[in-house]
């Protein structure tokens, strides 16, 4: 069977040693990164944060693809050129975090929905002719007493759905990302079981859906200890109750799982990374594991850069050594 389009790009994006930078923080996300390292969220410092990252060069090694958020998109960078030709020029394939960000569930006092479903058909095909060729929507689930609930797991898992047949028939690959957030003190065997319980209604409801699981990737959390947990599961449990969930969970015929780093320590992050890829390769895995990390691989540079011009370099070399270890990870490398 002739491969699809949409499977095509699919497998660029999890191709061997790479993975995805995911610098499509909302504005109000960006603006606590900033706040952080003392810097004001103008629309210039956006820019000049996000070129220096796009512009820093041979990223494509280890970088297949970025997620922009919709200011982004359409930015020109300092020189007046869009911010989008620095990716494209070393062949970074472009995606657009198409979601409309967390909203309250009604009736509940803890759970949330996403929106963004109002008018997407239309964004969609503004994105695809602004260059981008894959999209994320993301959802989350919060573990706590009585949470996730099947209301919330259904609707948002109703949700993804809807989005990935728009976004297929738009041309565009779908990411679809629910994440069970490390955020409490829950057991690694309670994100296990909320994680299960999440991924089998989502693919479920892809199914039921009609989406082509083949054109789709996954973007989703690690089973990890709540980050307030007393005893936090170690790389190895994480790496060996993260690849049975999705063993129990993911078909065949999706191509990749592209993790988000979620709010763990950079080195955290590579290191349950490198332990998940090695149990998906003891396992033959039918689908790629690799990353889609906004924090993992942005903390570092956002440090190094301050928002001064004079950081540029120093920061672009953060971000190179961060990918350069994340890509190690992703295959399974990292030194010990
Ligand atoms: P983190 O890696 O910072 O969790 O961000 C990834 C992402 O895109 C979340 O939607």
């Amino acid at each position: 069977m002739a491969k699809s389009a949409l499977r095509e790009i699919g497998e660029k994006l999890v191709a061997p040693a790479k993975g995805i930078l995911a610098a499509d923080e909302s504005s109000s996300t960006i603006k606590r990164r900033f706040d952080a390292i003392g810097v004001e969220s103008t629309e210039a410092n956006r820019r000049n944060y996000r070129e220096m990252l796009f512009t820093a060069k041979n990223m494509s090694q280890y970088i297949s693809g970025v997620i922009l958020y919709d200011e982004t998109i359409k930015q020109n960078g300092a020189s007046g050129t869009p911010l989008t030709k620095g990716l494209k020029d070393q062949n970074v394939i472009i995606g657009i975090k198409v979601d409309g960000g967390l909203k309250p569930m009604p009736g509940s006092a803890v759970e949330q929905y996403s929106e963004g479903l109002d008018g997407l058909p239309d964004r969609l095909a503004q994105y695809s002719k602004l260059g981008a060729q894959f999209t994320k929507f993301r959802v989350v689930f919060t573990v706590g007493a009585g949470t996730p609930t099947d209301r919330c797991i259904e609707e948002n898992a109703r949700t993804l759905a809807r989005y990935a047949t728009l976004s297929q028939a738009a041309g565009l690959v779908p990411m679809v990302e629910p994440e069970v957030l490390m955020d409490g003190s829950h057991s690694v065997q309670e994100c296990q079981d909320a994680t299960k319980r999440v991924l089998s209604e989502v693919f479920y409801r892809l199914v039921r859906d009609g989406a082509d699981l083949g054109g789709l990737l996954l973007k989703t959390n690690m089973v990890l200890s709540g980050s307030e947990a007393k005893n936090r599961a170690v790389s190895r449990e994480v790496g060996e109750r993260t690849i049975q969930t999705f063993l129990d969970t993911v078909p065949a015929s999706v191509p990749g799982i592209l993790f988000l780093s979620g709010g763990q320590g950079d080195d955290e992050a590579t290191v349950n990374l490198n332990a998940c890829v090695n149990e998906a390769n003891k396992a033959h895995a039918p689908w790629q594991v690799s990353f889609s990390y906004g924090r993992g691989l942005q903390a570092a540079p956002q440090k190094a850069w301050r928002g001064l011009e004079a950081n540029k370099e120093a920061a672009q070399a953060a971000f190179l050594e961060r990918s350069r270890l994340t890509s190690l990870a992703r295959q399974g490398k990292l030194p010990r």
